[in-house]
């Protein structure tokens, strides 16, 4: 076999065949595939698109690139993926929930980058609280606890790793098949039986618009299903910021505050947590949608999944006292931002507040990045709120108060001010079953 052959096939739109796409996958793994005949091939599927069958093909063979996790001595093992926003903590508190509700979730979460954030930077800001578990800690914790979560191993689907890196250098990530493989080959690797994805679409979003999303979270939800996984989708808005607090320690904060019971004004994070944990106990259940999202709602309200949340903190070296005493550390520095003028806030540029984010040192702009886990921004405002001029519209948090011009102006101009109201447009535009 020949790369050429296989690149030249793609291009005029042809059907690759499980031998070709195993040729490619071990050979570029392997160092054999140069990188320049692997981004011909990538910019060929981007425009030439893939079959179902050649994506779950894809799918498997970078999934088995690597290790993978054999969770079958765990009772109805469940697992979410988002595809990432801005103030979107749902892990925080979907996890907790599902748990509590009698689910084995053992989870591995990756960091963040660019303007999302990723669980286990959210995890680590909590004093002592440790990612990286021996295999047999994280078997026993989530046997005992019903929850763990644990970085990325190094080889979770290396081939995966290698080609999205050339992706993002070469713009061949915005490919539905490759996104979906992608994803997918790191959650079959982990292992989990039931799989609910939440694809986000928005100006926050990694995917622009809502055909885009479902179109993704169809592609995901038919490799899983093609893999003998149970699976479900969401497709949820990332219009504006899923949560009030936006950085590491602030978001479980706001974690916290939902799991006692609060439920910030006019941010969906509550609604879209609960939602998850509800199809994550309807899909390993076998319960309609309906009742486990209700089940869901009362293990939130019971208090049950905060104390679950509290247990698996606890068990994975975390410092209680500081959440139940409300001592999670604070930044040194901060600074309120005043409304420019008077309007109704009806869009985002969501992007834009999570780079502002950044720029105050949450987020990491390269993978060598360590963020401060203690910066983010803080809005005063909700979704569709009128302001008026002058007044507070969030406070901004760094430990180092030089950030803080940059992230103000990169903030302000992230808000668009109207004349007239709008009506709230969908959280939850649709479920994929
Ligand atoms: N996230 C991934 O893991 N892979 C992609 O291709 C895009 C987003």
């Amino acid at each position: 076999m020949r790369m050429i052959d296989l690149i030249r096939k793609k291009k005029r739109g042809l059907s690759l065949t499980e031998e070709e796409i195993a040729y490619f996958i071990d050979g570029y793994t392997r160092g054999e595939i140069p990188d320049y005949q692997a981004s011909a091939f990538c910019m060929a599927v981007c425009f030439c698109g893939m079959t179902d069958e050649e994506c779950a093909c894809l799918t498997e063979k970078m999934m088995r690139s690597g290790d993978t996790v054999d969770l079958s001595s765990l009772a109805h093992t469940a697992d979410k993926h988002s595809t990432g926003g801005v103030g979107d903590l749902t892990s925080l508190v979907t996890a907790p929930i599902a748990a509590a509700g009698g689910l084995s979730v053992a989870k591995m979460s990756g960091r963040g980058l660019g303007h999302t954030g990723g669980t286990v930077d959210k995890l680590e800001s909590i004093p002592g609280f440790r990612t990286a578990l021996t295999e047999e800690e994280f078997f026993a914790q989530v046997g005992r606890v019903g929850v763990a979560v644990v970085g990325q191993t190094a080889n979770l689907a290396p081939a995966d790793k290698k080609l999205y890196a050339l992706r993002d250098v070469t713009d061949t990530v915005e490919s539905i098949p490759l996104i979906a493989s992608s994803i997918m080959s790191k959650k079959l690797a982990a292992g989990a039986e039931s799989i609910v994805l939440d694809v986000k679409f928005g100006s926050g979003a990694f995917m622009k618009t809502p055909e885009d999303a479902e179109k993704l979270a169809s592609a995901m939800v038919s490799v899983g299903r093609a893999h003998g996984r149970k699976m479900a989708a969401l497709v949820t808005s990332m219009e504006f910021p899923l949560a009030p607090q936006i950085g590491n320690t602030l978001e479980v904060e706001e974690a916290v505050r939902i799991l006692r019971g609060e439920d910030p004004r006019g941010y969906g994070i509550r609604t879209v947590a609960v939602r998850l944990a509800g199809e994550m106990l309807s899909l390993s259940f076998g319960l309609d949608p309906e009742e486990g999202a209700a089940r869901a709602e009362e293990l939130l309200r019971s208090g049950k999944a905060y104390q679950k949340f509290l247990e698996w903190i606890r068990a994975q070296g975390g410092d209680v006292s500081v959440i139940e005493e409300d001592r999670l550390p604070k930044a040194p520095y901060s600074r309120t931002v005043l409304s420019p003028r008077a309007g109704w806030i009806n869009r985002t540029d969501t992007e834009g507040i999570g780079m502002a984010a950044c720029l105050l040192g949450a987020g990491r702009m390269t993978k060598e990045d360590n963020p401060d886990l203690t910066a983010g921004i803080v809005l005063s405002f909700a979704p569709y709120d009128r302001v008026e001029k002058g007044q507070p519209l969030a406070a901004l948090y760094s430990s180092d108060p030089a950030r803080l011009d940059d992230a103000e102006a990169r903030f302000t101009d992230s808000l668009t001010f109207s004349e007239s109201p709008a009506e709230p447009s969908p959280l939850i535009l649709k479920a994929i079953r």
